[in-house]
């Protein structure tokens, strides 16, 4: 199987990110990571990278030109297609025209339901009866691409922010790599 090179977006833990290396070092997963981009030095994600010896580059959102330092590096790396693992920063609508239906994002609500931010404490204070997280393509709408993949779970009386986001984590590390399997599989 060919593999697509892959770049990684993310800003913080990086436990997708973690998960989705494990999934491409079987022969028959889809991606093979060959960049990770982060916009903050701090990421603990970044040591993922290390680890496994992927190149990774850091990017400033506050310098002019740093949407071309974004697209240099996935034309040097021969990027192809492109996950948003925790990257909470808003796509270019450059870079989204370069990569169309190429990126894909994953999102801690069943969206369209709680896009943006704080989605947990929104969940609670809506008293939600279920939760979960979406795989999408990424458009020029914030977490508005169409859906690829979304997984649920029913919301107890005594969840806090906590538990949602480590329930919600659970069923991402699922939805992420089923996602990229079916995104190849119609190709
Ligand atoms: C994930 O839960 C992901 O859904 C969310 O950030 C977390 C990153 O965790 N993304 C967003 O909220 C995007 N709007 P991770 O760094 O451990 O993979």
């Amino acid at each position: 199987m060919v593999k697509r090179n892959t770049c990684i977006f993310i800003s913080g833990k990086g436990t997708n990110l973690k998960n989705l290396i494990a999934h491409s070092r079987h022969a028959n997963f889809p991606i093979k990571i060959s960049l990770v981009i982060s916009n903050n030095r701090k990421a603990e994600g970044i040591n993922y990278a290390k680890k496994f010896k992927i190149p990774y580059i850091f990017i400033n959102t506050k310098l002019k030109n740093y949407e071309n330092k974004i697209l240099l590096n996935l034309q040097k790396y021969k990027i192809s297609f492109i996950c948003l693992a925790g990257f909470m920063k808003i796509i270019s609508k450059n870079l989204i025209m370069n990569y169309q239906k190429k990126i894909i994002n994953i999102h801690p609500s069943l969206l369209p339901k709680f896009k943006g931010l704080n989605t947990f404490s929104r969940i609670l204070k809506e008293k939600e009866v279920k939760a979960g997280c979406t795989v999408h393509y990424v458009n020029e709408k914030l977490d508005g691409g169409s859906k690829i993949i979304q997984k649920f779970f029913f919301v107890n009386d005594d969840d806090n922010e906590l538990i949602l986001q480590e329930k919600t984590h659970k069923l991402e590390y699922r939805a992420f790599p089923e996602a990229i399997i079916k995104i190849f599989r119609k190709n």
